[in-house]
Parts: C-alpha cells; structure tokens; sequence
C-alpha cells in the first residue's frame, strides 16, 4: 500500500489501495464483516436482494462481489435463471468461488474477474445487477452508474447497498464513535492491518448521503431512483431503474 507511518490516511479510493486491502484482508473479511455488523450484515444483503426484484428468468450481474455473500443471497434468496459474480480483487473471488461450490439450486452462477468501472459486457444485456458495499470503494464511481446504466436491459434496475447516514442525531454521535475507535481496532485485532480499517471507516464518513447519491444515479441517466433505509439508516439501499 503506498501509505506510511504516521502519514494521514484518506478515505478517497484509488484502485491500489482498494486493490491492496482486499487482496490482504481476503480470507478474514467475512469474519470481520459478522463481527463488526454485530451479525447484522446479512440481513442488509437479504433485504437488499427483496428490494431488488429480482425475477426467476432473470439474467442478474452482481458487481465488486468479493467473498459472494451478497452473491449466496441472490442465489439463496431470488434464484435467479444465471448470475454472474464478478470482482476486480481474484482473491476475494475465490472465497466467494468456494461458497458457490456447494451451491445446489437451479441457477446457473459463474465468477469473473472484472473491473466495475469498465465492463466487458454487450449493451443490455442484464435485469437486474447488484453491489454490495463496492461503489464507495470506486475512485470513478460516475464511471461505475454509466456502465451498468449501459449493460442493464430497458427497465432493469440497479441495486446499490451501501453505508449511509444514521439519522436520530444521538445515534449518529455514537455510530461515529464506533466508526473511528472501534472498527480500526477491531480491523487491527482480527486482521493485523489497522491502516486499511481506518481507510474503510473513513470512506464510509466521506460517501454521499441518500439525496446525493440518488441525485447521481438520476445524472448518470437511470430515469427512477427509490431508496430503503435500514438499521436506522446505517446502511441504505438503493434502486435505480434504466
Ligand atoms: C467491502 S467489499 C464488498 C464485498 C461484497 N459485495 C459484500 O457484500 O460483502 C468491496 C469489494 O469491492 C471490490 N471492488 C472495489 N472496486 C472495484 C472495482 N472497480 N471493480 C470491481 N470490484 C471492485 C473490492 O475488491 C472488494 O472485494
């Protein structure tokens, strides 16, 4: 990671630092993510894929995809007719390669190393594409709406999961406290890189809030943008239509 001691970490992406952090944390990221959502993270993705609507006959694309569990919720909850689990980072996919390994349903699913700012994918040719705490981790995430915006089939919709904003103000205080003190240390415990989770708390202070990012989503061409708050609105998700 180009970053040092004592250097001020920031909570702007760049594709190698992104690169590097997953790259490392790869085989301790789900039980960081359990611990630290206090076991919440898969109720956020299981009402993710709900609010998705996804459709049996549907060909459904999941972006920065990492360890598959947004991808083993499509698969466990929406059973989609194909899925396509792509991220940029091989070794997070991987994990999420193993996990579909004991896969046994009627979806035809397969992974793909795949940058979610530039696709290699034909104009409309997806339902439903999905991502799950990837767009904050974009440096172009302009590039990242575009993209799927192009990809996606007339009518077929974007599902963003991501941290947002909590609301009541005195809850708002002590998230930032759990976000600042507790996440690195908990990321330096479980992980022994507490640099990468003082980029990842930071990146989650400095993403947009729902306006904005709806805003966004309408500039980059998507013509319907509804969003769901959940956990007092830790995390949002939302639902942009092409
Ligand atoms: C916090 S993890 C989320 C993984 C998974 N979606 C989940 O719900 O747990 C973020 C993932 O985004 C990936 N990512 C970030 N930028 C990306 C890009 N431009 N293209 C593809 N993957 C990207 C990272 O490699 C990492 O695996």
């Amino acid at each position: 990671m180009a970053s040092h001691v004592g250097e001020e970490i920031s909570g702007c992406p760049t594709t190698e630092r992104v690169q590097t952090i997953f790259s490392t944390i790869a085989p301790r990221y789900d039980r960081f993510n359990r611990i630290s959502s206090l076991g919440l993270d898969r109720s956020w993705r299981r009402r993710a894929v709900r609010y998705a609507g996804i459709a049996p006959a549907d060909q459904v694309l999941d972006l920065a995809a990492g360890t598959g569990d947004l991808t083993m919720a499509i698969l466990r909850y929406a059973e989609p007719a194909g899925l396509l689990s792509t991220d940029f980072v091989p070794e997070m996919l991987e994990v999420g390669e193993q996990k579909a390994s004991r896969y046994q349903g009627e979806t035809l699913v397969s992974f793909a190393v795949v940058d979610a700012q530039a696709l290699p994918f034909h104009d409309d040719a997806y339902d439903v594409v999905t991502v799950g705490f990837g767009v904050r981790n974009m440096p172009d995430r302009a590039a990242n709406f575009r993209e799927v915006r192009r990809v996606l089939k007339p009518g077929g919709r974007y599902a963003v999961l991501e941290f947002s904003r909590p609301s009541p103000a005195p809850f708002r205080a002590v998230y930032h406290l759990y976000l600042r003190h507790v996440i690195p240390a908990l990321g330096a415990l479980l992980t022994r890189d507490r640099r990468a989770f003082e980029y990842l708390n930071k990146s989650i202070e400095a993403f947009p809030g729902r306006v904005a990012l709806a805003r966004e989503l309408h500039e980059a061409g998507f013509s319907q943008v509804q969003w769901h708050t959940m956990t007092f609105g830790i995390v949002a998700v939302h639902i942009a239509t092409k």
